[in-house]
């Protein structure tokens, strides 16, 4: 049982029944910003903060993968001076992710279009990547100009090209074999999909991957997304009951 402030706040989460894999929206900085009459990129900035405090805290309570929604390939059609700011703000991230968060055996990977990133930050993904590859606690896992879509395309895409090189028959292909061509290869499935902000839609977010997720939404804009909010949603995704298609338990 965790406690926050008042005994009757407390939260029920058991520790042996961890959703093994969480993804995160990202979403409602944009919002957050707007209510307090600031610009929109003081709401991404204050997003990217309340990440490390959700890694380290997600790390500390045991769970071993956490992917995060950080720009979809559809967030190129926001205006530029947005982009720009997404961008530094990923580029930053990056370069003090080894410092802030991965000095506590935080793996770090990325998974999206990596040819639309600037040199920067491919420099940056490939640096993160190696450095802590060796770590062995929570993988946190970046989707940036990810979509599922060009996710599922590339996949395609490759699979023809090694079956039309005589290395890959057909009939090898199965789901287990889709899943290891796309980003998020040797990753298990999410157990869990938390959207903050208010929206209930997918906006291309591991549509192959979330097959048979727990999905949780809630009001509350990313920046204000708190400790205590993600055992509640945790808390809740224990009280379900998976069937898989089966009759349950
Ligand atoms: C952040 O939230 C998501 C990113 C694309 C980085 P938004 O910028 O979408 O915030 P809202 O949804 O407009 O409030
Ligand atoms: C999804 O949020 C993408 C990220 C969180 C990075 P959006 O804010 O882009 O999604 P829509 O436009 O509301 O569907
Ligand atoms: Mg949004």
């Amino acid at each position: 049982m965790f406690f926050f402030g008042k005994r009757s706040q407390s939260v029920n989460m058991d520790k042996n029944t961890l959703p093994v894999h969480i993804a995160i929206f990202l979403d409602g900085n944009g919002r957050w910003a707007s209510q307090r009459g600031l610009p929109r990129s003081a709401g991404h900035r204050e997003g990217a903060n309340n990440l490390k405090k959700i890694v380290r805290y997600s790390h500390e309570i045991g769970i071993k993968y956490l992917t995060v929604y950080a720009f979809s390939t559809e967030n190129w059609s926001r205006p530029k001076d947005e982009v720009d700011a997404l961008m530094s703000l990923l580029l930053e991230f990056l370069k003090n992710a080894d410092k802030e968060i991965a000095g506590k055996n935080i793996k770090i990977k990325v998974i999206g279009d990596s040819n639309g990133l600037t040199e920067d930050i491919k420099k940056e993904i490939v640096r993160v990547t190696e450095n802590t590859k060796n770590n062995n606690g929570l993988t946190l896992v970046i989707a940036l100009n990810y979509g599922s879509r060009s996710e599922i395309v590339e996949m395609v895409r490759r699979i023809a090209i090694d079956v039309k090189k005589g290395g890959l028959n057909t009939d090898a292909i199965n789901e287990q074999l889709v899943s290891n061509y796309l980003y998020t290869a040797g990753l298990p499935d999410p157990d869990l999909v938390i959207r903050p902000s208010g929206e209930n839609r997918l906006s291309n977010f591991l549509l192959w991957q979330s097959s048979y997720a727990e999905l949780w939404y809630s009001n509350i804009l990313w920046p204000d997304f708190s400790k205590k909010d993600l055992l509640h949603a945790i808390e809740e995704y224990q009280r379900r009951n998976r069937r898989y298609g089966g009759v349950g338990k």
